[in-house]
């Protein structure tokens, strides 16, 4: 008896080469001339017996009418079935070595936000002989498992690059397919509502959605607002996002803030800029991970992975792993203390930045006033202190109105007159 529950995909064919006694691959039965007979999988998680194998091969070649000689069976771990109610959020423990090779690695700086390039779904669809989508399908189960790896080594917050602004450049047909799939992730989603309160779950979705069909808009902008109050883990989904993007759009933020006269030109600064955009509730990642073998950022998170760990693992990311997430956690303790030091020295700089910035702003406002004339030090002190703390609520008051009309986006998207 097969011990786990597999899913199993029965192809038939009458490839006289095949019956000669070649191997029975999926590789050979796709090369060979004769076009194969593709069954539907059997997708439930049932323990696979040899009796049930037998009961299968027998309903499936009579109800396709087939007068096969040859079966070839591809068989998969339940893991990666194809299955559209698969959910976000997997139960269950690590192995014994797992759990060990996890407590040893917690022991070290581990990272509180990691971020993923998922790459590599549809080279391993094809050389898994399967079609394009059950790569991205796969590419969604082991993001589940991979959240469930990262509640088990403490990592709090993921934030994953699921669709590229460049993605709408790929064949309508897999649009389509990555459209559809998330809009029935994110339905799934919706109806997990228990199941995300009890973990804390809070997902969030960066990019513009007015690129998403409005369906698949309001179903991501219900998921958002239900589980926006939830603070124990955090899941990022990049979807319809660029960085460049994001930046841009960040840009036109402050312009239009300053357009309005909610802050003044010499607020842009670069604190602002990062509260602008779209990742503005989260810490950097730590880590960047992406896979494929690819060495590239691709557009993800520029801005906010300046002082960040990258990876780049070899590995497709259906095939990713529970070591090779160890790994790359490895890499990022090998490389803790430089990134601490750099990011510290980033912020005394920052800092410094904005203090000259304000001096500046308050030796002009000054000297106006003075009509030229010096200003003795205790005054200076004075006005700069009164400058920043002003300063510091015009920007906040931007800001608040800033998440308020990304809010009422949100909100708006959930109302019944969008809806009708
Ligand atoms: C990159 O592989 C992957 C994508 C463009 C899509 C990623 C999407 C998922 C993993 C599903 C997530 C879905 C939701 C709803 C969060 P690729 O297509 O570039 O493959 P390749 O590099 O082998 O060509
Ligand atoms: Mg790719």
């Amino acid at each position: 008896m097969l011990v786990c529950p597999l899913t199993l995909e029965l192809l038939l064919t009458d490839s006289p080469a095949e019956q000669k006694g070649q191997p029975l691959t999926p590789q050979t039965s796709k090369t060979s001339s004769v076009p194969l007979k593709k069954c539907e999988p059997i997708d439930d998680e049932r323990t696979v017996t040899p009796q049930r194998l037998k009961w299968e091969l027998h309903c499936r070649k009579s109800s396709m009418n087939s007068s096969a000689e040859v079966v070839v069976i591809k068989v998969f771990p339940s893991s990666v079935v194809s299955n559209p109610k698969m959910s976000w959020i997997r139960e269950g423990e690590l192995n014994l070595l797992e759990r060990i090779s996890a407590n040893i690695l917690m022991a070290g700086p581990m990272p509180k936000h990691v971020a993923f390039i998922m790459d590599g779904n549809r080279r391993f669809a094809h050389k898994k002989n399967m079609e394009r989508h059950d790569g991205h399908m796969q590419g969604f189960n082991k993001l589940a498992e991979t959240l469930l790896w990262c509640k088990h080594l403490n990592i709090p917050e993921v934030t994953v690059y699921a669709f590229s602004i460049e993605n709408f450049k790929r064949s309508k047909e897999e649009v389509d397919g990555l459209m559809e799939l998330a809009r029935q992730k994110f339905e799934k989603l919706l109806e997990e509502q228990e199941n995300l309160e009890k973990h804390g779950v809070c997902v969030r979705v960066l990019g513009d959605l007015n690129m998403l069909p409005l369906d698949l808009q309001q179903v991501i902008a219900k998921a958002v607002i239900m589980t926006k109050n939830h603070n124990k883990c955090f899941l990022n989904v990049c979807f319809a996002y660029t960085s460049r993007y994001e930046i841009t759009n960040a840009v036109r933020e402050m312009a239009s803030g300053v357009e309005q006269g909610l802050i003044k030109a010499s607020d842009v600064s670069e604190a602002l800029l990062s509260e602008c955009l779209y990742s503005n509730n989260s810490p950097n990642p730590d880590l960047l991970i992406r896979t494929s073998g690819e060495v590239r950022l691709s557009d993800f998170l520029l801005w906010q992975t300046s002082h960040s760990c990258l990876v780049f693992q070899s590995v497709l990311w259906p095939e990713y792993s529970f070591w090779n997430l160890c790994e790359a956690v490895v890499q990022y303790q090998l490389n803790h203390k430089s990134i601490q030091k750099a990011r510290e020295l980033h912020l005394e700089e920052q800092a410094l930045q904005q203090l000259e910035a304000d001096c500046a702003c308050v030796a002009e406002h000054l000297q106006h006033q003075g009509n030229g004339k010096p200003a003795d030090a205790q005054r200076r002190q004075e006005a700069l202190r009164h400058y920043t703390t002003a300063r510091e609520a015009r920007v906040q008051d931007f800001l608040q109105s800033l998440k308020r009309k990304r809010d009422s986006f949100f909100t708006d998207l959930c109302s019944e007159t969008v809806l009708t």
